[in-house]
């Protein structure tokens, strides 16, 4: 079986509309459902923003037509609202160049999808929740805690499913971890130590050239990339975040690494270390095609040399004003369990191998865990029958994208959920998707650690939440 999700630069099928990403997400699709998955109704969506994560949680539609049918898109580019408008086979009166002109009619779908920048998520998400959308909202679920307050506020007055883009819980990989903690045969959970390994390429394009390279054009690192790394901690413990600390830095990415040999160039086309440097925008995209997609909707030779040539991708990674970090260690003391005060370790790393595929231990009171997304298994040994066992998480379809499964096991959760809301089963819809205010936890935690690393200190979470939230509501 190959469940592994890619680990080098072979692939070109992270993004953009295609037939084999279609077949990828069929793959994903079958290896995260179940026999008596069943919906009443086609749910319709609109999309807003059909760049990378707009189009692959679309992919859902095209192999699953008669649970998700797209009726709208909002995409400022042309080239990608015409080609994700005919994927779709969208009226083109129905094709917007902004989401505004929809906000500003009645109701025309059961649910919108938000996958635009994360600064673009506020408006949007508020507007929407107003119109009592059922809301797929990228995450993070905004920039600034004011923010996400207000987004979760608005959700709670809708009353309606919202989903945050947390799509880790939503892996086969992760979920096997919370099922065998769940039984208890390990006992109590102890201590975790969790890797997010960013991936070197994949670090230096979107968080040193890319869209995310400036907080305050975005966020910071910790907030864009391990948002749903707290997520899980918290879900998989059960438990509030009581104690934080944190230290990081931008230590790679910067004027002081650039090779000497690199001499004056900024741009990779003009360096001489251009076939040589790991990092060479050449390397990566003209030769390995990897991620071309957002240096070019089209993915044409051509158009994309000419971005290597002239963007922000062609530029020396260590001549960016890029300033977030590329590595940080987030210390946590969970709120007494029944039993015991776990303690966690997150660590976000850009110089990895793994592409985002999470290193996890989880030590407990009965056993271990010793997981590896990149390989992938779970191995569980149980102290009392002193015996181990390998697990491989996935059912053995082929999943080379999409975080694992988990891209299109969070679509297929929120189908299911906003069904369940439609019939009235509130139970199960909050079973399948979990309240807004579990997620902006997750993200007032995110911001408490950030907190830490800037001022050196302990922060006492809920202190910090409760002061945060009341100065939001102040605003
Ligand atoms: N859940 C995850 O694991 C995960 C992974 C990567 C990114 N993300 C998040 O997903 C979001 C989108 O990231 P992306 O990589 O798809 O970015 P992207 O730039 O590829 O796509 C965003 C799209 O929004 C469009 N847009 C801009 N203004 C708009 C408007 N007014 N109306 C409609 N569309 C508009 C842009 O033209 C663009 O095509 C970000 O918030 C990002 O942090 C989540």
């Amino acid at each position: 079986m190959t469940s592994k999700t890619p680990r080098a630069l072979d692939s070109e099928k992270h993004s953009g509309i295609n037939i084999d990403f279609t077949n990828e997400a069929a793959e994903a699709i079958k290896e995260v459902s179940t026999d008596d998955d069943q919906l009443s109704r086609p749910i319709t969506v609109i999309f807003i923003g059909a760049g990378s994560r707009g189009t692959t949680y679309a992919e859902f539609a095209r192999v699953m037509p008669s649970w998700m049918r797209i009726v709208a898109v909002a995409e400022p580019d042309p080239q990608k609202r015409d080609l994700f408008r005919q994927a779709y086979d969208i009226d083109i009166d129905n094709a917007y160049e902004d989401w505004k002109p929809i906000a500003e009619q009645p109701k025309m779908a059961d649910a919108v999808f938000i996958c635009t920048l994360d600064h673009q998520h506020f408006q949007p998400a508020v507007a929407f929740a107003g119109l009592r959308y059922h809301i797929f909202l990228e995450k993070p679920m905004s920039v600034s805690i004011s923010e996400c307050a207000k987004i979760t506020a608005a959700a709670e007055a809708a009353g309606t499913v919202f989903a945050i883009g947390h799509v880790l819980r939503y892996s086969p990989f992760h979920r096997r971890i919370k099922e065998i903690l769940d039984t208890k045969e390990l006992g109590e959970i102890i201590n975790i130590q969790h890797v997010e390994p960013v991936g070197w390429y994949h670090f230096a394009h979107s968080y040193v050239r890319g869209n995310w390279h400036k907080e305050a054009d975005s966020t910071f690192s910790l907030m864009g990339k391990c948002c749903h790394d707290i997520d899980l901690l918290q879900w998989w413990t059960g438990l509030q975040y009581a104690k934080v600390s944190s230290f990081g830095s931008l230590t790679w990415f910067n004027k002081h690494n650039k090779p000497k040999e690199a001499g004056s160039s900024t741009q990779c086309l003009e360096c001489p270390l251009q076939d040589t440097c790991q990092f060479s925008a050449k390397t990566i995209y003209m030769k390995h095609k990897w991620h071309t997609s957002v240096l070019s909707p089209s993915r044409n030779i051509n158009d994309i040399e000419e971005a290597v040539k002239t963007g922000p991708y062609g530029r020396c990674v260590y001549e960016m004003d890029n300033d977030v970090c590329d590595n940080q260690v987030v210390n946590i003391q969970f709120e007494r369990g029944e039993r015991t005060t776990p303690t966690a370790t997150l660590t976000m790393i850009a110089t990895s191998d793994a592409l985002c595929q999470r290193k996890v231990r989880i030590y407990c009171s009965n056993g271990d865990i010793e997981a590896d997304e990149q390989e992938p298994y779970i191995k569980v040994t149980n102290f009392s029958t002193r015996s181990t066992r390998s697990i491989n998480p996935y059912k053995g379809n082929t999943i080379t994208t999409g975080h694992g499964g988990s891209d299109m096991g969070i679509v297929r959760c929120f189908l299911l959920a906003i069904d369940a809301y439609e019939r009235g089963d509130y139970r199960e819809a909050t079973s399948q998707i979990p309240p807004a205010r579990e997620a902006l936890n997750a993200h007032l935690f995110v911001f408490a650690a950030e907190q830490a690393r800037k001022t050196g200190t302990v922060v006492n979470v809920d202190q910090f939440i409760k002061e945060q939230l009341r100065k939001a509501t102040e605003n």
